[in-house]
């Protein structure tokens, strides 16, 4: 069975309090039940991984190169200038997937670049939990 991994990045751990106008009134653990959910009516199993450390995120992006056929990953705030974790996507061999739940092209000017999306296969923004579903669909394509 294909297997996924889900890391979600700085601050996600507060979603459902954080900003619900932005990121949606649902918390982290329903997120993460219906991913799953998803994944396995697509026939695949999936983990998932929160930190809001960066070298938490690269150890994690590290081992999942042996034991993943893909990863979703929303690396927050850390999008926009992580080279650290840009470096790690490229180290690694299996598809990473970068998505956002708000459309970061449409907020603060910052938000509309991301260090990480020259690395990763596809970007999947501004759809709410939905973007990971997207992701979700796309990895079971791959
Ligand atoms: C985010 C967008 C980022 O700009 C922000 O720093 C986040 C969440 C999103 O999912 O929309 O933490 O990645």
């Amino acid at each position: 069975m294909k297997k996924i991994l889900v890391i979600n990045g700085p601050n996600l751990n507060l979603l459902g309090e954080r900003e619900p106008g932005v990121y949606g009134s649902s918390n982290i653990e329903e997120l993460s039940r219906n991913i799953k959910e998803r994944a396995e009516a697509l026939s695949m199993e999936c983990d998932f991984f929160q930190s809001n450390h960066e070298g938490a995120i690269i150890d994690r992006l590290h081992e999942a190169r042996k034991e993943y056929s893909g990863v979703i990953l929303n690396a927050g705030a850390y999008t926009h200038y992580s080279y650290a974790i840009r470096d790690a996507i490229s180290a690694i061999k299996i598809p990473v997937i970068e998505v956002h739940i708000s459309n970061v092209h449409a907020r603060e000017e910052f938000r509309s670049n991301s260090v990480i999306a020259p690395v990763c296969s596809g970007t999947i923004a501004g759809f709410g939990f939905m973007s990971y579903y997207l992701a979700v669909q796309a990895l079971a394509e791959m």
